[in-house]
């Protein structure tokens, strides 16, 4: 309003920017590279699914996005760093049911809040959970898995991607319901733990099955079931978990986008746009669906859909994990 005549000829750009400098920016967004931390080792799922949308994200946002991993204490290290990250929409994260749900039953002292320190951008896969284990393990099914487990508690082993993740959590649950405590072996990502069980150095894991399509069309390892009611058309030969009579162990973890709070809200949508572009694209569908993972509908899409997702996760798991950890 104060910008006018000569005034505005000589002070034009100053103004504009005191008015509304994050309008603006928000408009010319992006303008330069976008860094996706996923918060886990490469080449597990969440890395999968983080390089399958970052590809078309950055086609569609028409500036490169790199994935960078750090890994660490069930991904809450990443996630943390994020949290902290300049809200400027050139730093996301790619997080899931874990890191941004599961992570606050485990650490009293979680250094940022899945829902006061992140903005939500879009959920992007669901990803059901599917039990595992080496090859050469002599259970042939689920029953005799569950029968065998019992038997030799003290002496199996189980991989992990450290305490909060997925991984960590989804079979903490299984082993709560067959009664279960079995030695953790804790690793950075769910790929080297799924490295681990396929060279046979540890019995099983409960992965999400992204990770497990690709090891089990290999012959690498061993899958009982899938966590579901239905069969995965990914995975068309594994029973569920329903099959074998445990309809109580049924879990489809969430991979989603997420920016530091205060990212402002034309960055989002544009962000959110993207990833809703990247989703119906039929490229992106057929990599995503043939690692089995499940696509959000458009009405699950958005920040508006994720502030929910992450409420009500929060609100399901607490009570069922601080009772399954004690
Ligand atoms: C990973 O990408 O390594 C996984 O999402 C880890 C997990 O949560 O199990």
């Amino acid at each position: 309003m104060f910008c006018i005549g000569r005034i505005l000829a000589t002070l034009a750009v100053g103004c504009v920017t005191a008015v509304s400098p994050r309008i603006m920016y928000a408009q010319d967004y992006p303008t330069r590279e976008i860094t996706m931390v996923v918060p886990f080792t490469a080449g597990g799922p969440t890395d999968v699914i983080a390089h399958i949308m970052a590809n078309k994200m950055a086609q569609t946002l028409g500036q490169p996005i790199r994935v960078e991993n750090i890994a660490g204490a069930g991904g809450t290290t990443g996630s943390a760093q994020v949290a902290r990250a300049p809200h400027d929409g050139y730093t996301l994260i790619a997080g899931h049911m874990g890191t941004h749900a599961a992570a606050l039953s485990f650490y009293p002292n979680l250094p940022y809040h899945p829902e006061h320190d992140f903005e939500p951008v879009s959920l992007v896969a669901g990803t059901p959970i599917v039990i595992v284990a080496r090859k050469d393990f002599s259970p042939h099914n689920l029953r005799e898995f569950i029968a065998y487990v019992r038997a030799n508690t003290d002496r199996i082993n189980m991989a992990h991607a450290g305490v909060g993740s997925v991984s960590y959590t989804s079979c903490l649950l299984l082993n709560g319901l067959l009664g279960i405590k079995p030695t953790g072996v804790p690793f950075g990502g769910a790929a080297p733990a799924m490295a681990a069980v396929a060279s046979g150095q540890v019995d099983y894991m409960c992965d999400q099955i992204v990770n497990v399509v690709p090891r089990v069309a290999a012959g690498a390892v061993k899958a009982y079931a899938v966590a579901l009611p239905e069969r995965s058309p990914a995975l068309p030969e594994v029973p569920t978990t329903f099959e074998a009579g445990r309809s109580t162990f049924e879990i489809q973890a969430w991979s989603a986008i997420f920016a530091p709070k205060g990212t402002p809200a034309p960055i989002l949508a544009r962000l959110s746009k993207a990833i809703s572009l990247a989703l119906d694209d039929g490229d992106i569908r057929d990599k995503l669906q043939n690692l089995g993972a499940v696509i959000p509908s458009p009405t699950e899409r958005g920040p508006a859909a994720l502030a929910i997702l992450v409420r009500n996760e929060i609100a399901r798991w607490t009570p069922i994990l601080q009772t399954a950890a004690n």
